[in-house]
């Protein structure tokens, strides 16, 4: 199988430690290094986060890059109270016994795709102040990139941090400006899919059949965030992002997308953060972008499910 080569920007966090499974448990893909931006925790503690939910997986040969810790003009913005303190639940981690690389993380993104051109993908699900930063220092990665996978935006759905912006963009809107407007060939998957794709209690007990450390993780960090979606959002279950947006660089069939032009609000009111589609195409545009617009959330979740039972499987302590 010729595997896709994927580098992953993100902020880990509950769905960003999901995501970074699944790549493990995907043969498809050959994940390549992981750099780590503020978000839903520091970028002190994602690091840690992302060396130990390797180490969890036995795949501490893959190189963590620390990257950077605030936003480019907005105040940092973190989400305890939807990952908690330490940004991974409920679940306790052993301290990594790994560290991550000296090379800052925008300049990890550089190197690894200025390296083999057209051949890696970069997938960002976090803010996108690293990737931003990359571009500003080497420009050329906008041509030499393979495809970007992003996991942000809102385009006819709800915010999920303001009434309009989805947490990513909305942490660091002036980042994703420089990324929309980048030229980079970008799938964009927003809120308006991964809001149907929800973990549920069922799915977690059908995990938890198998006695893993693995399963365990899952059900720790999970359980946090299932208290979060109930409590501020009534939703039975939890919101899984990251890994969808994943999925797709291996499964795109899971979604239908629109070439749209996007863009993002930057302006200092009510709107900062806003992602919007010229459905119309009222500026006469081109799209700078494909947009997940429809989704099969079922079709993700068995995936999701049977690639963690897997992995869980191989790591069971039974
Ligand atoms: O809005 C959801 C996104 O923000 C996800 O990537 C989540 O992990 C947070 O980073
Ligand atoms: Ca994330």
């Amino acid at each position: 199988m010729n595997q896709k080569r994927i580098i992953l920007d993100t902020d880990p966090g509950i769905d960003d430690s999901l995501a970074i499974l699944l790549a493990l448990a995907s043969p498809e893909i050959s994940l390549e290094g992981l750099s780590v931006v503020h978000g839903n925790s520091s970028t002190e503690q994602g690091t840690l986060n992302a060396l130990s939910v390797l180490e969890l997986a036995k795949a501490n040969h893959i190189p963590v890059y620390q990257g950077c810790d605030l936003p480019l003009v907005q105040p940092s913005l973190l989400a305890p109270e939807t990952h908690g303190e330490q940004g991974i639940g409920y679940a306790k981690l052993s301290a990594p016994q790994t560290k991550p690389k000296a090379q800052k993380g925008s300049d990890f993104l550089i190197e690894k795709i200025m390296s083999a051109p057209k051949e890696i993908t970069l997938v960002c699900i976090g803010p996108l102040t690293n990737v931003a930063l990359a571009l500003r220092q080497e420009p050329r990665i906008v041509e030499n990139v393979k495809e970007v996978f992003i996991m942000g935006g809102a385009i006819r759905h709800e915010g999920n941090t303001t009434p309009l912006a989805e947490f990513n963009t909305y942490v660091d809107p002036h980042a994703t400006h420089i990324v929309y407007h980048s030229e980079m060939p970008i799938t964009l998957t927003p809120l308006d899919v991964t809001y149907q794709c929800i973990f549920l209690k069922d799915d977690l007990n059908r995990l938890l059949k198998i006695n893993s450390p693995i399963t365990k993780f899952i059900a720790d960090a999970t359980r946090f965030y299932m208290e979060f979606h109930d409590e501020y959002q009534k939703i039975d279950g939890c919101v899984i992002n990251d890994p969808m947006t994943l999925a797709l660089t291996f499964m795109p069939e899971i979604c239908d997308y629109r070439e749209l032009f996007v863009d993002v609000d930057i302006s200092t009111g009510v709107g900062l953060g806003n992602t919007f589609a010229d459905f119309y195409n009222y500026n006469k545009k081109a799209a700078n972008m494909k947009v997940a617009l429809g989704v099969r959330p079922r079709v993700f979740m068995e995936l999701f499910l049977e690639r963690m039972e897997k992995l869980a499987r191989a790591a069971s302590f039974s």
